[in-house]
């Protein structure tokens, strides 16, 4: 089973929007896809058709046992999506109440990699849409991953959000036992928009090794996916988003050599 994570603590970059991206085009080639929705916000849940304001079972329920994750809890908590062989693990709003505890004393930061490791038969691939906040649910994320992207919208105010999230990644790896290797994608990026341009050239002047070259243009067809709670592989399999996301999909498979597809 492959775990990548989506994060950076900032709202509005696409975390969401890559998550369902990259888990639709890994459905689409008959992967079994696990997406894990850690955000408070639930963005990814309500994608799908749910509220996660009164879904009665969520991923809440895992951190509600002092740490374990009980026998068969996890596969109870699944829910259906548009996609046949996707499966949705949703969020709750109350999951932001966890975000004030400290991660290190409560105990709970193996919580989703306990999770993921019984369910570790049913699926091929998962993919975890992390909060924007650097919390007990984000430090789960990161614990649990394999590779972390890292979605940055191509404007200046976004390249703070990224330096803070690196901040975080460096921190996090004096904990592990290899360090966790991570993708920088540039999204929103609007050709005819010069703060698109000039902060790409920063992105790449400043991050050299972990940028991918590329970058996931804006694509309204995208926007118009979530609204269709449809993964956009699906509304519009030859968009520019999705062409890009599709790229995007390959070179992160290239970089986890040795593992087959
Ligand atoms: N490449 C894109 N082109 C057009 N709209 C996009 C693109 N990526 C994301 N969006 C839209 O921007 C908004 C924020 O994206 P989202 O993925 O929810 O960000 P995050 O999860 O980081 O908060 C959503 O309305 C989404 O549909
Ligand atoms: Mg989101």
């Amino acid at each position: 089973m492959k775990i990548w994570a989506v994060a950076n603590q900032k709202g509005g970059v696409g975390k969401t929007t890559t998550s369902v991206a990259l888990a639709g085009l890994l459905a689409d080639v008959g992967k079994r896809v696990l997406i894990v929705d850690l955000d408070p916000h639930g963005s990814m849940t309500s994608y799908f058709g749910y509220n996660p304001d009164n879904l009665e079972r969520t991923g809440f329920e895992l951190f509600q046992h002092g740490g374990q994750v009980p026998d068969g809890l996890a596969a109870q908590l699944l829910q259906k999506t548009s996609h046949p062989r996707i499966a949705l693990l949703p969020a709750s709003t109350a999951l932001a109440t966890l975000e004030r505890q400290t991660p290190g004393k409560s105990g709970l930061g193996l919580v989703i990699s306990k999770t993921l490791a019984q369910l570790w038969n049913d699926f091929d691939h998962v993919l975890i849409d992390s909060p924007p906040l650097l919390g007990v649910l984000m430090v789960n994320a990161l614990a649990a991953c394999q590779q972390l992207v890292v979605p940055v919208q191509t404007e200046f105010l976004a390249v703070q959000g990224l330096e803070r999230m690196v901040h975080t990644l460096t921190m996090i790896n004096r904990s592990r036992r290899q360090a966790l290797p991570y993708l920088i994608v540039p999204t929103l990026f609007d050709r005819r928009s010069q703060a698109s341009l000039s902060t790409l050239k920063l992105l790449r002047d400043r991050h050299k090794e972990h940028i991918w070259p590329a970058y996931i243009p804006t694509d309204g067809r995208l926007r118009d996916a979530s609204r269709a709670g449809l993964v956009p592989s699906q509304f519009d399999p030859g968009c520019r988003g999705v062409i890009a996301y599709r790229a995007l999909l390959k070179s992160l498979l290239a970089r986890q050599p040795g593992q087959p597809a």
